[in-house]
């Protein structure tokens, strides 16, 4: 099988190259990737049987010769962060909506079974007392440009599936952490400041739920739909990880080493979303899937055993983020 893997220079499609590697003896992949300030060559694994190619999911040409020689397309490429998103969306509506559209063209011309990665955030945010989680009945209500280009995005593989019989899947996952997460990310930010001596910043009251999965986890949710899932449906991925964020900066604080009081609240961000909780009923039923990280407490601790041991994968990125934070006061 020829996979054609967007975006497999950032956090979850590098981690998803190296679980096919490892499980898929015979899968090749490519990796299609713009390599922007979130992309890195350091994540892709150097073997014989993955290659990357530069460029960009919106160029057309580019896109459409790739995705005529693959036997299938697996869609992680994305501007994928809020608070950038809210300082200048523009990114978003290129590479969520407008790449997303040359792909989907693409596979259509071409009849390539495509699968899409998108985000539980699509559905908005629930209350923090609220016994719903989010389904794949849930209306779509979503707060940043972020979200909302991740909701086009979705939206246009379900028209494309409908009108013109595109052979795709869609999945929407909760929060993912682990190895190979850019710093400006909540939890590598937190991990990487303690390790440069800087206090976590916690935005507003901190009071904000998150549903943790690991990063390997969601990716054998996403293999699982891709060879069983079915056509046209779309899968919520979730592992009952509902954790807030000032018990996540405690957490990291004290398998840190420091007081887990020891951080500062900096100012909030707007239209920050509340909660997010996934009901992954459908994933685990009809198709068995089933999450392998159940301790986030432990996940936690490997990951921050692994920014330890990996500073010349993350320093790179780290000032330049930390400047940009500044800039936005947070
Ligand atoms: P990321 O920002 O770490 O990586 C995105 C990758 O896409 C980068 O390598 C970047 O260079 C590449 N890219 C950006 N614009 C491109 C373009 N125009 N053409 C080609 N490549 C381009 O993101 P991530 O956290 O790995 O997220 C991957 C996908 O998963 C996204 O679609 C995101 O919406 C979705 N998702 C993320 C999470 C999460 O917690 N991180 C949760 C659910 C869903
Ligand atoms: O739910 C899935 C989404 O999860 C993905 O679609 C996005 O691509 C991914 O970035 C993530 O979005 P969030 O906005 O939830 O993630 P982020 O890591 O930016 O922030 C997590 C929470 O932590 C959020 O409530 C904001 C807060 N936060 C974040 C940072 C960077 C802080 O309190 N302090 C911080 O320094």
């Amino acid at each position: 099988m020829k996979l054609l893997v967007t975006g497999g220079a950032g956090f979850i499609g590098a981690n998803f190259v190296r679980l096919t590697l490892d499980t898929r003896p015979d899968v090749t992949v490519t990796v299609l990737d713009l390599l922007t300030y979130a992309g890195n060559t350091a994540s892709v694994p150097d073997d014989p049987r993955v290659t990357l190619v530069k460029g960009d999911i919106a160029d057309p040409e580019l896109v459409d010769s790739l995705v005529r020689e693959h036997d299938a397309v697996v869609h992680f490429a994305a501007e994928s962060h809020n608070d950038n998103s809210l300082d200048d969306p523009w990114p978003f509506v290129h590479t969520n909506l407008v790449g997303t559209f040359q792909l989907l063209e693409a596979a259509r011309r071409h009849q390539t079974r495509f699968h899409h990665v998108s985000t539980d955030e699509v559905y908005g945010d629930l209350d923090l007392d609220d016994p719903a989680k989010f389904t794949p009945e849930t209306p779509y209500n979503p707060s940043s440009p972020y979200s909302s280009t991740k909701a086009g995005s979705d939206l246009m593989v379900r028209a494309w599936v409908r009108s013109f019989g595109l052979q795709a899947t869609i999945s929407n996952c909760s929060n993912n952490y682990g190895p190979l997460q850019h710093v400006e990310k909540f939890i590598p930010r937190q991990i990487t400041n303690l390790l440069d001596g800087v206090r976590p910043k916690l935005y507003g009251a901190g009071l904000n739920v998150r549903d943790w999965i690991h990063v390997d986890d969601h990716n054998r949710a996403v293999w699982t739909i891709l060879e069983r899932g079915r056509i046209g449906e779309t899968y919520l991925i979730g592992a009952d990880g509902e954790v807030d964020n000032r018990t996540v900066i405690e957490t990291i604080l004290e398998l840190m080493g420091h007081e887990p009081t020891d951080y500062e609240h900096v100012a909030d961000r707007p239209g920050h979303d509340l909660r997010y909780a996934i009901d992954a009923t459908k994933l685990r039923e009809e198709l068995g899937w089933e999450p392998v990280y159940g301790d986030f407490r432990a996940g936690l601790a490997a990951t921050i055993a692994w920014y330890r041991a990996n500073e010349s994968w993350w320093r790179p990125q780290k000032l330049e983020t930390e400047l940009r934070y500044q800039r936005l006061g947070r």
